[in-house]
């Protein structure tokens, strides 16, 4: 039973490939015991894990020293290269920059950057000296960059001139900062730098190139990534070195990483999937990847994908979404024979996307899906599997993951449910920073609860349904509405806002925004740009409404909540009846 109207795309028998995929799914999920995957990985002395280890280091110190690891390609086009002996001199020089900065295992280090090589030399840096890493998107205004300084307790900041000019106001509230640091690429800025910071060259240039990577325990904490959440402020998903497991192993499954290949994954590093799979997937499986600087161009992307031979491509349907829109002609006018494999993850991925790759790029789509807080790929369809266009799937060897009602009894094929994961598996996240409570809550009935819905077919291929809360996804971006709620609320007009995701063909969502204003106040077109110039400016474009209606007060609860969906069903044209149970929610 297939859900799509597509038919499914078949692929060859495995001898018909011109690379054998290294996933034989079926003979590898029965089974499976994580063990295999563990003994794969080299680990430190005496049973310790290290990320930065298995990613760098094993390389540097073997046949791969000096094998291309980073192809960096700025958006002024400046080239650099650096092979896995370099990246292992550059991260033990900054390991012992933050160690002499006081830095200790455990402590919260954070990057504020954009794809710069120092942004990657610094991640690894950090796990190194035994420190918690926290990228930042480099797109965020103060208030979201205040929000995670705060809440994680960041004792350094690494970043920009740029950005820093960007947060400057928000410096005197982060009272557990004690150095920021500066990394001023190729002195592109000429403005001069605050005194009080540290420059990254003059630190470096001082550093010694030795440096012992802490024996951190495959528990210990290595990355902090933020997600947004229906209510509150974003949550910090720390992770464990342990994570590095899966992600090396999802790598070499989903992604079909194999040692020739040339590598590019499209998303920022202050995203998971930047880090996830932009930094650990392919390093640990000791990868050439590249790493473009410049933003989304389709003519850039497809000259990227040419001059650099990327083979293994790793995107989001909002970019597919975009290249389609940019036409079937433009990708034939490039020469893309290197590329043999690609895949798409964090907004669903709709059938007509992956088999337009099939008549664009020669290939289809490969759909993926995970979170945040899984921390790797849970559920993919692999290079030797018929793909069902729009369908993510199946799940990975080793994880268990279901469909089921409201009392966790399984949903039959084709019937929609709460797409659960059963606790376990290497990479999942191992708290919220600050926040057991809802940490503990995503747990239920022994199953970790997703938050998507989902179907599952007869054949155990997965189907994306929707989410079940009120988190947006825009560009595959998740944005809290609470978080925009409260930047609306600031403002001295707004007596009230309630923030929806709007359905848009390229986007998936938009953030759309409802707003009241306090008595007096006259809803203008000039206060409509007044309040999206003020939300982007504290929040970041991507973030920020793109639409704003003003209504005269907003639908509640009896204790007071605002009903978004409710919101979201009057945008929509559904009828409202259909959410009269809200008002019994709270
Ligand atoms: O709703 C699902 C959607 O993105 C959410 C996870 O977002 P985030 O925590 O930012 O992680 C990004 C890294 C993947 C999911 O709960 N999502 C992700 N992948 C898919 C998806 N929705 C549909 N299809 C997918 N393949």
């Amino acid at each position: 039973m297939t859900i799509s109207s597509f038919p499914p795309i078949h692929k060859p028998s495995r001898d018909d490939m011109p690379v054998a995929p290294n996933l034989e799914y079926a003979k590898t999920r029965a089974g499976f015991d994580w063990q295999q995957m563990y003994s794969e990985l080299d680990w430190l002395p005496g049973g310790y894990l290290n990320k930065a280890h298995e990613a760098i280091d094993r390389h540097a110190n073997g046949p791969r020293r000096d094998k291309i690891a980073m192809i960096w390609e700025g958006k002024n086009g400046e080239r650099e290269d650096y092979t896995f002996g370099q990246l292992k001199t550059l991260t033990n020089k900054f390991a012992n920059v933050i160690k002499s900065l006081g830095i200790e295992t455990g402590d919260r280090v954070f990057l504020f950057m954009d794809r710069l090589p120092e942004t990657y030399i610094a991640f690894f840096g950090i796990l190194k000296a035994g420190a918690v890493v926290g990228p930042l998107f480099s797109a965020f205004g103060p208030d979201p960059v205040r929000d995670r300084l705060q809440d994680s307790g960041a004792k350094v900041l690494v970043t920009q001139p740029e950005l820093r000019r960007r947060i400057t106001g928000i410096i005197p509230e982060l009272f557990e900062l004690q150095h920021i640091i500066i990394v001023n690429k190729n002195n592109r800025d000429t403005e001069g730098r605050d005194m009080a910071d540290l420059d990254w060259d003059e630190e470096m240039g001082k550093a010694s190139t030795d440096f012992d990577t802490v024996r951190t325990s495959q528990y210990d904490y290595s990355v902090m990534h933020y997600t947004s959440g229906t209510t509150g402020k974003p949550k910090g998903a720390v992770h464990r070195h342990q994570a590095v497991v899966q992600q090396y192993a999802t790598g070499k499954w989903a992604l079909d990483l194999h040692e020739d290949d040339v590598y590019w994954c499209t998303a920022d590093p202050g995203w998971v999937t930047g880090t996830s799979y932009g930094m650990l997937a392919p390093w640990t499986n000791g990868l050439t990847q590249l790493i473009y600087e410049g933003g989304f161009r389709a003519s850039a992307w497809y000259e990227m994908l040419q001059k650099h031979k990327v083979s293994v491509w790793y995107t989001a349907p909002t970019a597919i979404r975009m290249l389609m829109k940019a036409g079937e002609e433009l990708p034939h006018r490039y020469d893309l024979s290197r590329l043999r494999y690609s895949c798409s993850v964090g907004e669903p991925l709709n059938p007509e996307a992956v088999v337009w790759g099939e008549k664009a790029i020669g290939m289809p789509f490969h759909d993926n899906w995970w979170q945040t807080e899984t921390g790797a790929i849970l559920v993919a369809n692999y290079p030797e599997m018929d793909i069902r266009p729009g369908s993510m799937g199946r799940p990975i060897p080793g994880v268990e993951v279901g469909v089921v009602d409201e009392n966790f009894d399984p949903a039959p094929p084709g019937v929609d449910g709460n797409l659960v994961v059963r606790p376990g598996w290497p990479s999942m996240f191992h708290s919220y920073w600050n926040n057991t409570e809802m940490y503990n809550s995503r747990f239920r009935k022994g199953w970790y609860v997703t938050g998507d819905s989902a179907r599952v077919d007869e054949d155990g291929y997965f189907w994306f349904v929707g989410r079940t809360d009120d988190v947006i996804n825009t560009a595959g971006h998740l944005v809290g509405p609470f978080e925009v709620e409260s930047a609306l609320i600031e403002h001295p007009a707004v007596a009230e806002a309630g923030v929806i995701g709007k359905p848009d063909p390229i986007a998936m969502e938009i953030v759309k925004a409802f707003v009241a204003l306090k008595d007096g106040v006259e809803a203008t077109p000039a206060l409509q740009r007044e309040l999206t110039r003020f939300t982007r400016q504290k929040l970041s474009a991507g973030v920020a409404p793109r639409e704003i209606e003003f209504v005269p007060t907003l639908p509640k609860t009896r204790s007071g909540k605002i009903m978004r969906r409710l919101l979201k069903a009057r945008e929509l044209g559904l009828p409202e009846g259909d959410t009269s149970t809200l008002e019994e929610e709270e």
